[in-house]
C-alpha cells in the first residue's frame, strides 16, 4: 500500500485519505493502484457500508501527478488511474467526499461518481485538461453538459475555468457547501456513518438503480475519452503544456496550427 494513502476503519465506515499534502496531494501510479485495491477489498467486506474519501480539511487532490504524466503516460484500460477509476464506477456502496481546498482534474471529474459530496465553501474546483493541451475524462463530457447545460459545461471543459465549492454545491455538483475544511470532514462523516443504520442490500439496490440508465454509454464514454487522453498526452501540445508547469511558466501554443 502506498505510503500517501491513510485507511481508517470505525464500525460500518472505511475512510481513505489521500496524505501527500507537500505535493498538494498529487495522484501517483501507486495510489491509484491502492485505492483500487482498497475498494476491491472494501466492496468485499461487509462490515464495510460506506467509503469516505477525503484528502484532509486543507486540501483535496491537485490531480494525477503531473511528473508521472511526462515520465510515465498511462495507456489503456490496464493503467493504474484506469483501474482506480473502473473499481469506483463499479462500487456498489456508498461512496461518500469531503473536498476542501484544491479539487484539481480527476480531483474533480471523480466527484461525479461519488453519492454524496461536501464540500468547502472555499474550495477550489478546476478541471483545466484543455489548458494542459488534454482532454476531459472519466465521462465528464457526457455528465457535465447533462447536468449543467452546455453552456456552463463549456466554460469548465473548454476554458478550465474553476469554481468554488459554494458553486459546486449550488450547481448540485456537491450535496452541501461548509465553512471551514473541519465542519466540511465533520458532516462528510456523520452522513458516511448513517449507512450503518441502513440496509445494505437496499442502499445497494437502490444504488444501482439511480446509476442504471445511460451507464452503458456511460462507461463507453469513459473508455473513449480514456483513449483519447492517452493519445494526447504524447501530443506536442500537451508536452508543452506539462513541461511548463513542471518549469513555472505559462504554456505557449502559438506554434500549434
Ligand atoms: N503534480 C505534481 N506536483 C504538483 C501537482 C501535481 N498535480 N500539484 C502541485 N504540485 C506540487 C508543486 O509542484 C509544488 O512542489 P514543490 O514544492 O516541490 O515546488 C507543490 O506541489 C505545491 O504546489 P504549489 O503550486 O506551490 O501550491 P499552490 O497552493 O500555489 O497551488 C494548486 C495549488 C493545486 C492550485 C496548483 O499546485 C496546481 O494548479 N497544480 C496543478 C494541477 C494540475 O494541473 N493537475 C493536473 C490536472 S489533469
Amino acid at each position: 500500500m502506498s505510503e500517501h494513502l491513510h485507511i481508517e476503519r470505525e464500525p460500518g465506515l472505511l475512510t481513505l485519505r489521500l496524505n501527500r499534502l507537500d505535493k498538494k496531494n498529487a495522484l501517483t501510479r501507486a495510489m491509484y493502484s491502492g485505492m483500487a485495491e482498497v475498494l476491491k477489498q472494501a466492496e468485499q467486506d461487509p462490515s464495510v457500508r460506506a467509503v469516505l474519501l477525503t484528502g484532509g480539511e486543507s486540501c483535496f487532490t491537485s490531480g494525477n501527478d503531473v511528473a508521472d504524466f511526462i515520465q510515465a503516460p498511462p495507456g489503456g484500460l490496464n493503467s493504474e488511474v484506469f483501474q482506480f477509476m473502473l473499481a469506483l464506477f463499479d462500487f456498489s456502496k456508498p461512496v461518500v467526499a469531503a473536498v476542501s481546498g484544491p479539487a484539481v482534474g480527476i480531483g474533480t471529474t471523480l466527484l461525479l461518481h461519488c453519492d454524496l459530496v461536501y464540500v468547502s465553501r472555499d474550495a477550489l474546483l478546476k478541471m483545466p485538461f484543455v489548458n494542459l493541451g488534454l482532454c476531459p475524462e472519466y465521462g465528464s463530457s457526457l455528465i457535465l453538459p447533462r447536468l449543467l447545460g452546455h453552456a456552463r459545461a463549456a466554460e469548465l471543459l473548454l476554458l478550465g475555468e474553476s469554481f468554488s465549492g459554494e458553486q459546486a454545491a449550488a450547481w448540485g455538483i456537491a450535496n452541501q457547501a461548509l465553512d471551514d475544511g473541519a465542519a466540511t470532514l465533520a458532516r462528510a462523516r456523520e452522513m458516511a456513518l448513517r449507512f450503518q443504520q441502513l440496509a445494505p442490500s437496499a442502499v445497494a439496490d437502490s444504488k444501482r438503480l439511480m446509476r442504471a440508465p445511460g451507464r452503458e454509454e456511460l462507461r463507453r464514454v469513459i473508455e473513449e475519452e480514456g483513449a483519447l487522453f492517452g493519445q494526447r498526452l504524447r501530443s506536442p501540445e500537451a508536452i508543452e503544456a506539462l513541461s511548463a508547469f513542471m518549469q513555472r511558466r505559462a504554456p505557449d501554443f502559438s506554434r500549434f496550427a
